[in-house]
């Protein structure tokens, strides 16, 4: 399935982070962490889709692919940049010092190796695996600084002086960090800084991005091992309102933390400016098994990320509002890529979308996914927010594997993965449900 709408999801086989995402020449490009060979994690390659509107996509394959020493067994995640009208991605590239004998696309016991490579693109759609790779900053000698393991996801981002990126890293395999470094002219790179929280904050943060929104910097992180209430999805995405001063690279991080989706099956986001200048994002939303068309893996619908005060807001993005156009006076009516649903919840009311349960107790929302999800141990099926301010409104999308609930407008949001939504909706109270589609 080449072209798709409202969700990207994995061609085929599988998909985890959102790698390279930029809107370059006319175009949103948003590549992927790609297994080709399997619906399964394994050696890691670069999907690439390409999009006008962040709505409607079009896979167009692979553009990266291990293919020298230092990415022989994987091309991780990272991300992009425009410079003289060329497009350069960074990531990191995975060499394994003991190969899994049981399996050649996993290593064995975390005997690998992590550099930092880049490789610069003409036009976006051309990419020189063979010459047109380097390493900007190899694996970490000094353990002071980082890990020569787990060291990983270069964000890059141009500053007043010149390119900057961020790195995910762990000190001693106890708590993550992140590190800073700069460079003039993108091939020569300094180490310039690191900022860390603690052991309470997972061993190793993965995806780091940091950027300035009008009011202030907002860091994002992904640390591995954050949750221990026993579920299987201990590694969350999360955010916090941050003080960062670029000269000196300094950081200082609050002790809170939102989670960037409350759904907790949301990882690995990456953020982005969009055609009009605002903050989006992207980010992978996780699942547990293939669909039975065989693939695993989406990307959750682009949201705009604003900081008010400290919390942190993920609006929907106003071009799949405008996409979903169509009303309609019934689900059975909308178009196979879903639909949108917008309505009031009250204290004590409960929606249900075709088996999909949403909830509003104690101030807070509730999802509960058990009739539309497999049952496995430690599956987490009921979601909720934080106790939400005042408000009652919920936009929701809907289609066959990922339901979206926007609360007050991105106060907080709940995404879920799921397996089939009933042709169903129904709000207690009678209430007035908008519903809209994707016009044809
Ligand atoms: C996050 C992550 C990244 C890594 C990539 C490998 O999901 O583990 O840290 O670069 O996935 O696929």
């Amino acid at each position: 399935m080449k072209r798709q709408r409202l969700h990207l999801k994995a061609p085929d086989n599988w998909v985890n982070d959102p790698n390279g995402f930029i809107y370059y020449k006319g175009y949103y490009h948003l590549f992927y962490q790609y297994f080709p060979y399997g619906p399964r994690w394994g050696t890691m390659h670069w999907g690439h889709a390409v999009s006008r509107d962040l709505v409607t996509w079009e896979h167009r394959g692979i553009a990266l692919h291990p293919s020298v020493r230092e990415d022989r067994n994987g091309c991780f995640s990272g991300s992009a940049i425009e410079e003289d009208g060329k497009l350069c991605l960074v990531y990191t590239g995975v060499r394994y010092e003991v190969v899994n004998p049981e399996d050649p696309h996993t290593c064995l016991d975390e005997q690998f190796e992590s550099a930092q490579l880049m490789i610069i693109s003409e036009d976006g759609d051309h990419f020189d695996n063979q010459n047109g790779k380097e390493v900007i900053i190899p694996p970490l000698t000094d353990p002071e600084i980082g890990d020569r393991t787990h060291t990983r996801d270069p964000k890059i981002w141009r500053g007043k002086d010149g390119w900057y990126l961020i790195l995910g890293s762990t000190v001693r395999e106890q708590y993550g960090e992140v590190l800073f470094y700069q460079s003039k002219d993108l091939h020569n790179w300094t180490y310039r800084n690191k900022a860390w929280k603690g052991p309470d904050y997972g061993w190793m943060w993965e995806c780091p991005d940091l950027f300035r929104t009008a009011e202030g910097y907002v860091l994002v992180v992904s640390p591995m091992g954050l949750l221990k209430n026993g579920e299987k999805e201990k590694n969350q995405s999360v955010c916090f309102p941050v003080e960062f001063d670029e000269t000196s690279c300094e950081m200082r991080i609050p002790d809170e933390y939102q989670f960037v989706d409350y759904g907790l099956d949301l990882y690995a986001p990456q953020t982005t400016t969009d055609a009009e200048g605002r903050r989006v994002m992207e980010a992978w939303i996780r699942m547990p098994r293939p669909t039975k068309e065989g693939w695993i893996g989406m990307f959750c619908s682009p949201r705009v990320v604003e900081r008010k005060g400290d919390h942190i807001y993920f609006h929907m993005h106003p071009n799949l509002k405008n996409a979903n156009s169509r009303k309609i006076s019934d689900v059975s009516e909308a178009s196979d890529e879903g639909y949108m649903a917008v309505f009031d919840l009250e204290e004590g009311e409960t929606a249900e979308i075709g088996g999909f349960i949403i909830k509003r107790e104690n101030g807070r929302i509730i999802t509960d996914r058990t009739n539309v999800y497999p049952a496995f141990e430690g599956a987490h099926l009921v979601s909720e927010t934080p106790e939400i301010k005042d408000g009652n409104r919920l936009e929701v999308l809907v289609d066959q594997n990922l339901v979206e609930v926007y609360i007050n407008d991105g106060e907080y949001v709940i995404s879920n993965a799921v397996y089939g939504i009933g042709e169903t909706i129904s709000v207690s109270g009678e209430k007035e449900i908008q519903l809209y589609t994707m016009a044809e």
